[in-house]
Parts: structure tokens; sequence; C-alpha cells
């Protein structure tokens, strides 16, 4: 079984990173000439991973194709391709729709969309597929965790999960600036917030029944220091612009589909 990747960037680096590095996969990659750097270097890197002439190469010597070039040129891209109906397409495009992709590869029938996160490459993280599909799912299983889902709108709420990253070390930021300004030295601030949100990001896995403001208000001890910082926040609606941000990342990433995650 070869599998092919058109479009060879950041994603496509991570994701032959997290197949090969372990040495205990032997499929054969194809990858489109582009990026000509990046393909150069994960064929040098692995084995059985080689540069294919041209996109339509690819999919002349694979059986799985995978798509991930931007949303910005894949129309351009997909539209000159000639795919066979029994290729088995790919997309990590996210944010095209799955039906928008099959339209633009028929006669290829079986069309799976999949989100793979660039940590993949240090096989952490979850994928994303829809519809379920169990091959895609044990590929994206060994490199991380697969959660399959049944609808789209499904996997679109779930995709706005990745917009929130940014946020979440802008908040770590924050801590580190105050502590800065409070004459800590920067290396122990770091050390200090680091190793305390690594320790937090186990509590939902230790305790798997609670949910997530159950584990706040556990955090949160009447008149404590935690209430005192969640409560000033609430009253301010920090919480609430969160969530209407979320809503607007929503709307965007459910189309009409020309933006990047
Ligand atoms: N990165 C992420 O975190 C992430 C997460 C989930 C989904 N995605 C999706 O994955 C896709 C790729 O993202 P990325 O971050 O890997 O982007 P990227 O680094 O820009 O990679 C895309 C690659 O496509 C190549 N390309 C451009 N035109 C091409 C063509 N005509 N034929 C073949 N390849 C062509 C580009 O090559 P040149 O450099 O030569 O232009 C570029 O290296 C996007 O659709 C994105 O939405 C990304």
């Amino acid at each position: 079984m070869t599998l092919g990747i058109v479009g060879t960037g950041a994603l496509t680096a991570a994701v032959i990173t997290g197949l090969k590095s372990s040495g205990n996969d032997a499929r054969r990659v194809l990858l489109s000439p582009r990026n000509a750097e990046i393909s150069a270097e994960l064929a040098a890197r692995y084995a059985d991973v080689q540069v294919a002439s041209d996109n339509q190469a690819v999919l002349d010597g694979s059986e799985t194709v995978m798509l991930a070039v931007r949303p910005q040129v894949a129309r351009e891209v997909l539209q000159v391709l000639r795919f066979q109906n029994d290729h088995h397409v790919v997309s990590l495009i996210a944010t095209i729709s799955r039906e928008e992709i099959a339209s633009l590869v028929a006669p290829a029938e079986r069309v799976t969309k999949a989100l793979p996160m660039p940590m993949i490459a240090h096989k952490l993280g979850a994928t994303i597929i829809f519809p379920p599909d169990p091959d895609i799912a044990a590929f994206f299983g060994k490199l991380g965790k697969a959660i399959e889902v049944e609808s789209e709108h499904e996997f679109n709420a779930l995709s706005v999960v990745t917009a929130t990253y940014a946020t979440y070390f802008r908040y770590l930021d924050t801590i580190d600036d105050w502590l800065e300004s409070h004459d800590v030295s920067s290396d122990t601030a770091r050390e200090y917030i680091a190793t305390l949100f690594k320790a937090l990001a186990h509590a939902p896995e230790a305790a798997p029944a609670s949910a997530f403001m159950d584990l706040a208000k556990e955090y949160a001890t009447i008149g404590g220091i935690n209430e005192q910082v969640l409560s000033e926040l609430e009253s301010q609606d920090v919480f609430k612009m969160f969530a209407r941000s979320l809503d607007n990342v929503y709307r965007r990433v459910s189309g009409p589909w020309n933006v990047d995650v």
C-alpha cells in the first residue's frame, strides 16, 4: 500500500515524522515535489519516502491520497488532477467541506476528512475523522488518538478547539509577565508555570467522571484565591466573551470555506 500526499508543507512533515520516526512503519510514501526543500529533506531522512515528479504522479502511484495543500489553492490544484474511483482520498484541508472535496476528486468515492495537529510529529494530540473510517482511525490512532465523528457539524465544532491554542499561551504569558514584574527571574517563572500547568493537564484524565466545571469548583476553595480570580474574571464576562469568539470561529470554519486553521 502506498500513501501519496499532495502538498508537502508543515503538516505533512509532522505526519511523516510521526509515522516514520519510530522506525516500525514500512509503508511507502510518495510526496508531491512542493515544497521542494521539505520533500527532499523527508526523502533524505526516510528510505521509504520518495518524491514524485508531479502531483499526478503522486495519484498514479498511490492507493490512499492525502490532500495537504492550503485551502486557498486547493480547488485550482485538484481541478487538474485525474483521480480513480478506487482512490481513498483523505483531506486534511480543514476548511473545505467533505462534499466539495468529493466533487473535486470524483470519481473517487471514498472521501474522508481528518484534522491532525502538528504535535502528531511526537505522537501527541488527537485527530478528528469524518466520516468514521477504520483504516484512517488506525493510521492516526498510531500517531496519538483518533476521534471519529458521525457528522460534519460535529467535526467543524471540534475543530474550533484548535483555535484556542494561542489564547492558552497568552494566558500563561500574562502570568509570566506578572511574575517578572514582581521581580521573579524569567527562568524561575517559566519553569514554575510550565511545571504546574503540565500537572494540571493530567487532572481530566485522573478524574474522568468530573466535568471541567467540577474541576474548577474543586480548585476554587470557598473564600480562597482561586475563587477570587475566577469570580473576578466571571464578573467581567471574560468567559462569555471567549464563548462568543468560539461562535465567531465556528461560523468561519462552517463556510463559506476559504480560511486557514
Ligand atoms: N499546520 C497546521 O497546524 C494544520 C492543522 C490542521 C490542518 N491543516 C491544513 O493542512 C493543510 C496544509 O497546511 P500546512 O500548515 O502544512 O501548510 P503549508 O506549510 O503552507 O503547506 C502546504 C504546502 O503545499 C504546497 N503547495 C502549494 N501549491 C502546491 C501545488 N500546486 N501542488 C502541490 N503542493 C503545493 C506548498 O509548497 P510551497 O511552499 O512550494 O508553496 C506548501 O509547502 C492546509 O489545508 C491546512 O488548513 C494545517
